[in-house]
């Protein structure tokens, strides 16, 4: 099975993550095909919305934790797909919807605040362990989740690294609805049937209107980027990811030492 099953059906553009064996991690080839469904989507009269989905009881893990290493090593930048794809998303112009069961890593969490209706799952966690992978909050959410969240509960999840369950979600704003298991596709696909019956023009319009100008968050963005790529090459995030591949718990005080 290929690590992303991108389908369009009744009006969604189903963008499902499909590499269990690393609980969907996104790797750059990923990445490519989410920035070509996207354009694409939007492009298409046919597509009222964009639909994120994880499967095997995982939204997502986030980065590949190996390509950043590779990324470390080579001392580069972020690969051109990833920033693509986080440059893009508060560019997208269809309603982006989100349905997360289980865990929602890294960017599994940071691209819920560009995403317009987020439904969850009891088991739903949110997590982004920016801090103790050596590097800093990205895809606009040090811009977007204060907002959202106030600054108190962004900085416990986005700093502190605390996980946010999917009440706590609930109650600070950031998904709508906990649903079962079962019903998860069902209702954010409900959610998309009902927008598909709204004016297209007005729903496009509110939505503008909504997240104002996308400008100032794509900005944050490339502010984020470039920090984010001296830290990638940064001893602690270095020693980070070999802790992380090794399955085993990183030592910053050796760094300390040097
Ligand atoms: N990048 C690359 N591989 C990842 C990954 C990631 N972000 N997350 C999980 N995997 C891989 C693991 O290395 C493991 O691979 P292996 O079977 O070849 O050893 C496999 O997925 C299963 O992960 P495992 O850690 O055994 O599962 P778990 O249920 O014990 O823990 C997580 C799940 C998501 C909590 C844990 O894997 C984790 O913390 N992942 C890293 C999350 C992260 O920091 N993402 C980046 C944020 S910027």
């Amino acid at each position: 099975m290929s690590d992303l099953s991108i389908t369009i059906s009744g009006g969604v553009q189903t963008i499902r993550f499909t590499r269990p064996d690393k609980k969907n991690a996104l790797c750059s080839t990923m990445y490519v095909a989410m920035n070509e469904a996207l354009a694409k989507g939007d492009a298409d009269a046919s597509v009222v919305a964009h639909l994120f989905i994880g499967s095997g009881g995982v939204f997502s893990a986030g980065n590949d934790i190996g390509e950043f290493a590779e990324r470390a090593r080579g001392k580069s930048s972020l690969s051109e797909p990833i920033v693509r794809f986080i440059r893009g998303l508060p560019t997208v112009s269809k309603p982006m919807i989100a349905a997360v069961d289980g865990l929602a890593v890294g960017i599994g969490t940071t691209m819920l605040f560009h995403c317009d209706l987020v439904y969850a799952t009891p088991s739903a966690s949110l997590r982004t362990p920016f801090l103790d992978l050596g590097i800093v909050p990205e895809a606009g959410s040090s811009l977007l989740a204060p907002k959202r969240l106030g600054y108190a509960r962004a900085f416990e999840l986005l700093v502190l690294g605390e996980p946010m369950s999917a009440e706590k979600a609930l109650a600070a704003g950031l998904i709508n609805a906990i649903v079962a298991p079962d019903a998860l596709e069902a209702t954010a696909r409900e959610a998309a049937a009902r927008l598909g019956r709204k004016p297209p023009e007005a729903l496009a319009l509110s939505r503008r209107l909504m997240r104002g100008d996308p400008a100032a968050i794509v900005a944050r963005i490339d502010e984020e980027v470039a920090v984010f790529a001296e830290r990638l090459a940064s001893p602690e995030a270095r020693e980070a990811f070999a802790a992380f591949l090794e399955k085993r718990q990183p030592d910053f005080r050796k760094l300390a030492a040097r």
